[in-house]
């Protein structure tokens, strides 16, 4: 009932080229799938070098900077949508922190990666950023909402 109150928000999730190549597409998307949000958007994609400067302007200036966009463009990604009461905080929190050591066993980067530099998967920090980043990777005729229908689907 409370959570029936707050607000509707859409994730940017992406699974980064390393989640890919080693075959984890699957056991990534299960985990949002079986929390209880929805998929309006999914692709895979090889992202251009600027388009991935884009997404991450907000690290321009750090360091690792160069690599980080080297890792992104290595190889395709998988973009999703993912939409729900709270989908943005709460897909952090299956993520996992940004370091795989510090990330819980059951996060996705606590169970599934080693090192900062290769940690699988990237989610929206701030529904604003949701919105900004699925503007930023999908056109608009590639994302689908949709309602379940009524009749069950087995009898
Ligand atoms: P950031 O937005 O801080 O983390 P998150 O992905 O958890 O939102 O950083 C973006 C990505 O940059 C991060 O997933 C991996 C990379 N990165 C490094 O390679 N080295 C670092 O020291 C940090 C902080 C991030």
């Amino acid at each position: 009932l409370v959570a029936s109150l707050e607000q509707v928000e859409q994730s940017y999730i992406m699974i980064k080229p390393d989640g890919v190549q080693r075959g984890l597409v699957g056991d990534i998307i299960s985990r949002f799938e079986k929390k209880g949000f929805k998929l309006i958007g999914l692709k895979i994609f090889q992202c251009p070098k600027e388009l991935a400067e884009e997404h991450y302007k907000d690290l321009q200036s750090k360091p690792f900077f160069p690599k980080l966009i080297e890792y992104i463009t290595s190889g395709p990604v998988v973009c999703m949508a993912w939409e729900g009461v709270g989908v943005v905080a709460s897909a952090r929190k299956l993520i996992g922190a940004t370091n795989p050591l510090q990330a819980e066993p059951g996060t996705i980067r606590g169970d599934l990666a080693v090192q900062t530099g290769r940690n699988v998967v990237h989610g929206s920090d701030s529904p604003e950023n949701g919105k900004r980043e699925i503007a930023l990777w999908f056109e608009e005729g590639e994302l689908v909402p949709w309602t379940p229908v009524q009749e069950p689907w087995l009898r």
